[in-house]
């Protein structure tokens, strides 16, 4: 367990003794946590075994998640304090909305809502930019209790049209589009063919009119009339409605009381087959946790100033863009740009100096992408940073270079942290707001409180000190994390819950040194890492197998300097199917590379593509993307006793080394 070792002067309280005691006395620890918490109904216990290994934590408290974030700063005298500054880069425009205005546009949108028959457990799809509608539309459905999924925007219609078919929403709520450096991308098209595609028919689709898009509610279905529903498409029965229109006819409406236990959303994450899993977060756990999260890890309290540079579609965009600073009273940033480009590699520095910024929060690839632009950091230079007290990064490894030149740079401890859509915050993290322990450049330093990490080998069994093996978190997790898969406890407990008895496996390889410094490798699944971005192998050999040339395909993550990593498909035709020469084959791979594009999403930004001759397998049919990859990236492999053919691993190593 690290131990305080820079600060000299005798903190009352210390990390060690904070994190022995949630290990030790979770009901105390966590019972004592919820206070930060206005409750309708106070839970009078924490945990709830009583279905383990399904657990659920504050099984009597009934609370509001909306109203925590919103109604009581209002009602404590806090409402001109500023919400949310929405600094859009790509439109040059900045808005301040402070905690009043926000209380009251959820209000009224959650009126909207009301109006189309949303209701407490109901579901919402969310397919949004990064723009105010975002927090409004998910903090409307928390204030009635229904359900909402967020997808990300650089999903493409059939991705949205399983997360619809999973959910099964009452509602989709969307805009016109994003703002993307390059393009505009247009989001009616993508939203009308995933409600054609989906079998679960939408009530309601509620859109937002933003200037300068192509395609507007005048052309969707029912030529977008409230309250119309075209029965000739097979989203029979789907009303389009303006979501000024659909406000101005609202009333506000008052938060609901749910159970703590209630589910808050659906996060849909990617998991080693194509079919995505539906993360469920509970409302009272989830408070609890960020709230202590923002005190003891973020260091932001009321008042102070949260830029988190991610997505309102990925997890760290949930917890650290929505509704830990909101919990606590905080203003958080809402940035619509990109860390180079939106106009330069000075434009996080610009937000943060303009707008006073306490805790930066991003992912390595983008400081990685500052760098390769303004390596010398002349841009930084430029402003004034002296508010800024700690650079947060997380969303896939923190390479020990990149850590040194942003530190340097900015002067602030910079604090990786790592956790997973599952979790919903950091499982390992520095926690600056308790404590500043020394940093290890490489490791995410300490396990946060509440969380249990053991390095276990395949067997179970656990490892020596020091050595890497998988990273497990004893049962139960803490508050905040995830409570099931929508629907399906049973892939739960399979998928995350019966590799190690009594623990959840991470699927990340990791080791815990001399000193209690915990280290994330890698996974050690068909999970890849695109640029801070979770994309499944499974979901992108699904795209390709679709294209009518392919027999088989398997897609691995190479190591990639600016993204982490980036998707390789290896593609085996179908026999008797061949290319015609140098530019049949550059047609092919672009027609795979479409087929990706359009079923996948553009966020999976995948270019590479091989046609090979065969792929190598083990007897039991088992692709070694391992071993490829491994071969890929020139590291040392073992090739398994069990491979059923080594002439085809031979055939395809030149292949390979040219790809990697
Ligand atoms: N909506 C629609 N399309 C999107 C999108 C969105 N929200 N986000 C990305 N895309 C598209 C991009 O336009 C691009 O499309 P293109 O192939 O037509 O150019 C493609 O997806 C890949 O985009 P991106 O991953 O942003 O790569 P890039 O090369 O354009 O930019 C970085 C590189 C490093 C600047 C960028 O990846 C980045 O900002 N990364 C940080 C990611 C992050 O914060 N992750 C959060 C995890 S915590
Ligand atoms: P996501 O669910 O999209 O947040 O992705 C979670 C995965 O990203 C983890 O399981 C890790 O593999 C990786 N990851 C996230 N943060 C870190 C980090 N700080 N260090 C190493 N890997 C990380």
């Amino acid at each position: 367990m690290p131990e305080q070792k820079s600060h000299a002067s005798a903190a009352p309280v210390t990390y060690a003794s904070v994190y022995r005691r949630s290990v030790e006395d979770p009901e105390g620890f966590w019972l004592e946590a919820a206070s930060a918490i206005d409750w309708i109904e106070s839970p009078t216990r924490a945990l709830d075994a009583s279905s383990a290994p399904l657990y659920r934590w504050f099984p009597d408290g009934r609370m509001n998640t909306a109203a925590n974030c919103l109604d009581r700063h209002v009602e404590a005298g806090h409402g001109e304090r500023t919400a949310i500054i929405y600094d859009s880069a790509v439109l040059g425009t900045v808005e301040h909305i402070s905690y009043a205005e926000l209380t009251d546009r959820v209000a009224r949108f959650a009126g909207v809502l009301r109006d189309q028959g949303v209701g407490a457990g109901d579901r919402v799809v969310i397919y949004l930019p990064m723009t105010p509608e975002a927090h409004v539309a998910m903090l409307a459905c928390a204030r009635v209790g229904a359900v909402h999924s967020v997808v990300f925007g650089g999903f493409a219609a059939k991705e949205l049209a399983v997360r619809i078919d999973d959910a099964r929403p009452r509602a989709i709520v969307t805009s016109s589009g994003g703002i993307e450096p390059s393009r505009r991308v247009e989001y009616l098209p993508a939203v009308a063919e995933a409600v054609d595609l989906a079998e679960h028919t939408v009530g309601a689709v509620i859109v937002r009119h933003r200037e300068g898009f192509q395609t507007s509610l005048q052309d969707m279905p029912g030529d977008g009339r409230a309250g119309v529903g075209n029965p000739e498409t097979s989203g029979q029965g789907t009303s389009w409605l303006d979501w000024d229109e659909a406000v101005s006819r609202a009333e506000p409406v008052e938060p609901v009381a749910v159970a703590a236990t209630d589910p808050l959303y659906i996060l849909y994450t990617s998991g080693t087959t194509g079919a995505p899993k539906g993360v469920v977060r509970d409302h009272g756990g989830h408070a609890v946790a960020l709230a202590w999260t923002m005190a003891n890890i973020y260091d932001v309290g009321p008042g102070q100033t949260m830029f988190t540079a991610s997505d309102v579609g990925w997890v760290v965009g949930h917890s650290y863009i929505v509704y830990a600073p909101l919990l606590v009273g905080a203003t958080t940033v809402l940035y619509e740009g990109k860390p180079v480009g939106t106009p330069d590699a000075g434009a996080f520095w610009r937000v943060a100096a303009q707008h006073g910024v306490r805790s930066l929060f991003t992912a390595p690839t983008a400081l990685r992408a500052i760098r390769k632009m303004d390596p010398e950091g002349a841009l930084a230079a430029e402003y004034d940073l002296s508010g800024l007290r700690t650079l947060f990064a997380a969303g896939e490894r923190l390479d020990p270079e990149t850590q040194g030149w942003i530190g340097e740079l900015l002067g602030v401890p910079v604090v990786d942290n790592w956790w997973q859509t599952e979790t919903g915050w950091p499982i390992g993290a520095n926690p600056v707001g308790l404590q500043s322990l020394p940093i290890k450049t490489g490791s995410c330093t300490a396990p946060s409180p509440g969380y249990a990490v053991r390095i276990l080998d395949g067997a179970g069994q656990p490892v020596e000190d020091g050595m890497e093996g998988n990273i497990a978190l004893r049962l139960p997790l803490p508050p905040g994390t995830l409570t099931t898969l929508w629907g399906d406890d049973q892939r739960y407990v399979d998928s995350y819950l019966s590799a190690f008895e009594g623990h959840y496996a991470t699927g990340d390889s990791g080791l815990i040194d001399e000193d209690g410094y915990l280290f994330v490798m890698g996974r050690t699944d068909d999970v890849i890492n695109v640029a801070g971005h979770r994309l499944s192998t499974g979901a992108l050999e699904q795209a390709l197998a679709t294209h009518p040339a392919v027999a088989e395909c398997a897609v691995i993550g190479l190591a990639d300097a600016l993204k982490g990593q980036r998707a390789a498909g290896y593609v085996v035709l179908k026999s008797g199917v061949s290319v015609d020469g140098e530019a049949g084959l550059a047609a092919l791979q672009d027609e795979l590379r479409a087929a990706v594009r359009s079923t996948v999403g553009a966020v999976a930004d995948f270019r590479q593509v091989a046609v090979v001759e065969a792929l190598p397998k083990t007897r039991s049919g088992k692709i070694l993307r391992k071993t490829m990859r491994q071969m890929a990236d020139g590291e040392p492999y073992t090739v398994p006793s069990t491979i059923e053919d080594r002439s085809v691993l031979d055939a395809l190593e030149p292949v390979l080394r040219t790809t990697g």
